[in-house]
Order: C-alpha cells, then structure tokens, then sequence
C-alpha cells in the first residue's frame, strides 16, 4: 500500500499558515488584492476563478473580478493590465488561461507587471528562477515541492523524472527540483523508451494530458509518483495521467486525483499573493 499524498490537507494547512500571515500583515497597515481576469466565459475556467475568489476570502484578502465578453479586444484587456498595473492598491493581478484565440497569450503575459505577476508566468519571474534569483514561481509545480517536503519526501540527491515540458509546470517543475539537487531528467514526446527512463526514477511527476497513461510498468517499486493531469471520464469521475488503480500498488507514495495536486495549485496562489503584499 503506497502512502498517499493528500493535498487536500497540506493545501488546508499552507492557507490556514497564510491567514495567519495576513492577518499579522493588516495589524501593520498592509493589505492585499488580487484583480482576477477572466475573458469570455470557458466552464472550467469559471470554475477555476471562482475557486480562486474563495481562497482569497479565506486568506483576509481582496479580490477584485474582471469578467470581459469574449469579443473583448486585446487592446483592451492590455489597457485594462495597464490600469492594474498602476493602481497602488492592487498588488496581484491574474489573468486566466486561455484566453480567446483572437488575443496573443505571449503579449498578455508580457504586460502584466512582474512584481504584480502572482502567476509567475512573465519572462522575468523565470527568468529569476532560472539563474536562483528572487521572483514568483509558477503555482503548481511550487505546489508540487510542498506536496513533497509536508510529506517527508526526501528530494537531495534522487532521480527525477518528469514527463511534460511546459512553460507553466514541466520546466519550472525542472528548475525547482534542481534548486533542491535532485538529478533531473525531462521526458516529452520524442523521448525513446519512455518506460525504461521512467522506471529509474524515485520522484515521477507526471503532467503528459493523457488520461491514465502512465501504468505499472512506468513505475520502481517504491518509487514517488506526483500525476498532475486531470480528465473528466466518460462516467463522469474525474482521473489523472496515471492510472492510479493499477500504480498505487507498486508506488511508495503517490497523489490521487482529485485532491492530489489540483488544490496545491491556489495554496501557492495565495502564498504568492501574501508575498506580493509584503513589497
Ligand atoms: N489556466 C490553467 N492554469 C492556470 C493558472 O495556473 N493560472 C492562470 N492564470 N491560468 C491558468
């Protein structure tokens, strides 16, 4: 039987440390707001927001909604980021992806000011992960490291590999793991003999976006397995890019989806935010 990893509570308790943070922070005069973005209006990225909206609640901080029509121009939404990015009283801005196909994502990202970017998407902030400098880093895999050392993972000196190579979870997951000196290794979709390269790993962290994938035989007896996927089932349940029926037995730890990573993901948000706060 693998342990597993509840993210359910480790994000619980990283909130729960966070209000307490804030509310030391409003006792000095500091407050904090997040203007959250969201343009048109995809099911899953309401969702999303709204989540993020009730974690900031419970935190003691401000959120300030933005929902834009579909149609809205992309010059528009800049201005919009402009405006946030200038106003003294806002000190997190978030725009939720994607946005319509009409708009330049790259662009989006670029306008948001760094010191406001509680995503840690802009070129700058990674920019800053990659050479150990200061900046916010990108929720989810900073989420996953959490996930790791609540735990009691040990992650010095392991074998890491991680399938995905996203700007957004497989790079920085790369660089974080770095920072801790783990050995890294990053797998994609030209990768030859996935399974031999996956089955040295003691941390697996899998963000592919295929349902239930990675089987038993990707995977060392004991090793670490963090599945960052989430899809709807035909039936309706939920499931990850591993297939969790047939992986927990040989696992030594492993996430379930849900409650895995998916929580981790706005916990770090949050911590992000209170940092952007402290400036
Ligand atoms: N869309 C999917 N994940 C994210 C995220 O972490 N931040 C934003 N802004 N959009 C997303």
């Amino acid at each position: 039987m693998a342990q597993l990893i509840d993210g359910k509570k480790i994000s619980q308790e990283i909130k729960d440390e966070l209000r307490e943070t804030v509310a030391e922070l409003k006792a000095q005069g500091k407050e904090g707001a997040l203007a959250v973005i969201q343009v048109g209006a995809d099911p899953a990225s309401s969702v999303y927001v709204r989540n993020k909206k009730k974690a900031c609640e419970y935190i003691g901080i401000r959120s300030e909604s933005y929902e834009l029509p579909e149609q809205t121009s992309e010059e528009e939404l800049l201005a919009l980021i402009r405006k946030l990015n200038n106003d003294p009283k806002i000190n997190g801005i978030l725009c939720q992806l994607p946005v319509p196909a009409h708009m330049d994502e790259d662009k989006i990202i670029r306008a948001i000011a760094p010191e406001k970017d509680v995503d840690g998407f802009h070129a700058q902030n990674v920019g800053a992960l990659v050479i150990g400098q200061k900046g916010f880093v990108s929720c989810t895999p900073a989420g996953i490291i959490q996930l790791l050392k609540r735990s009691g993972v040990e992650i010095a000196g392991k074998n890491c590999v991680i399938i995905g190579r996203s700007n957004i979870v497989g790079k920085p997951m790369a660089l974080l793991m770095l920072r801790e000196n783990a050995t890294v290794t990053v797998c994609h979709s030209r990768t030859k003999n996935l399974p031999d390269v996956c089955r040295q790993a003691d941390i697996l962290i899998v963000a592919i976006g295929r349902p239930k994938m990675i089987t038993a035989d990707y995977v060392k007896e004991g090793a670490v397995v963090i599945d960052v996927g989430i899809h709807r089932q035909e039936d309706g349940k939920l499931c990850g890019d591993v297939d969790f029926a047939q992986v927990e037995p040989v696992a030594g730890a492993i996430t379930p989806v849900p409650g895995g990573v998916g929580p981790m993901t706005i916990a770090m948000l949050m911590h992000n935010c209170v940092e952007a706060m402290q400036e």
